[in-house]
């Protein structure tokens, strides 16, 4: 695909199909991705590639946590609730995906069950969970990082006609995340990529997010116009 046609037609994939992804296209998907920049190139990153019954192991028991009322355990600061401007584009973007998806303002169930469906990463057939080199923390420049590889993968992919969504959901229970795929403790874990063949009939596949205009977020310095 060209560039342009990719970047403006790429959207979060939520519903899969029941295909799994061979491992040789997500290996490609990654040659291109790890193309991405990094400070001082020191790609301080890491891929764990989870499908099958590790990848069932770890949506079971990071909803069954999350569902029970445990606390959330991310490796990454969080940094709390979302505020105004933010606030506001976060439910933007929610309405959206609740409108196509039917789900009333006030269908608590349905609400509740869109969330799980978040914590089981969507139920795609793979999951790519990124992290970085703990000796690197705090991090904000291995996170720019992962960052880069993580926008290179999510295109790489739809290149390829892979739909994916970071998912920060997903990791939501890192300790989880960690014993089952067997990540060692000198990396942290910074999120997850849910991917595989998007199902077209799953309506909040057709969902476009929006964007602001430049001039709300763009300053030209020294140009002549
Ligand atoms: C760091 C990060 C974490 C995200 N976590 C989630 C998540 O847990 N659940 C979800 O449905 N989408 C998640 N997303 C996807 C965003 O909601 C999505 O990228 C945004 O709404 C813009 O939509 P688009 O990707 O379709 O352009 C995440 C995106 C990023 C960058």
């Amino acid at each position: 695909m060209e560039f342009e046609a990719l970047v403006q037609s790429r959207r979060s994939v939520r519903g899969f199909k029941n295909e799994p992804v061979p491992r040789n296209v997500i290996e490609a998907i990654i040659e291109s991705a790890k193309r991405a920049p990094s400070s001082m190139n020191t790609q301080p990153w890491h891929v764990h590639v989870l499908t099958g019954s590790p990848l069932e192991e770890v949506r079971r028991r990071n909803m069954d946590e999350m569902v029970g009322g445990a606390k959330v355990k991310r490796d990454i600061v969080s940094h709390g609730e979302y505020q105004g401007v933010h606030r506001n584009r976060q439910v933007d973007i929610a309405k959206k995906l609740f409108g196509a998806m039917g789900i009333a303002r006030d269908d608590k169930p349905m609400r509740q069950d869109w969330v799980l469906r978040g914590f089981r990463q969507f139920d795609a057939p793979v999951s790519l969970v990124l992290t970085y080199d703990r000796v690197l923390d705090p991090g904000a420049v291995c996170h720019f990082d992962l960052g880069a590889l993580c926008y290179g993968i999510v295109l790489a992919a739809w290149d390829r006609g892979l739909g994916s969504v970071i998912n920060g959901q997903g990791i939501m229970r890192s300790d989880i995340v960690r014993e089952v795929a067997g990540i060692p403790e000198d990396e942290v874990i910074m999120t997850c990529v849910a991917m595989g063949y998007p199902d077209d009939s799953f309506a909040a596949n057709a969902v476009r997010s929006d964007r602001e205009e430049n001039d709300e977020f763009v300053r030209y310095v020294g140009f002549a116009d």
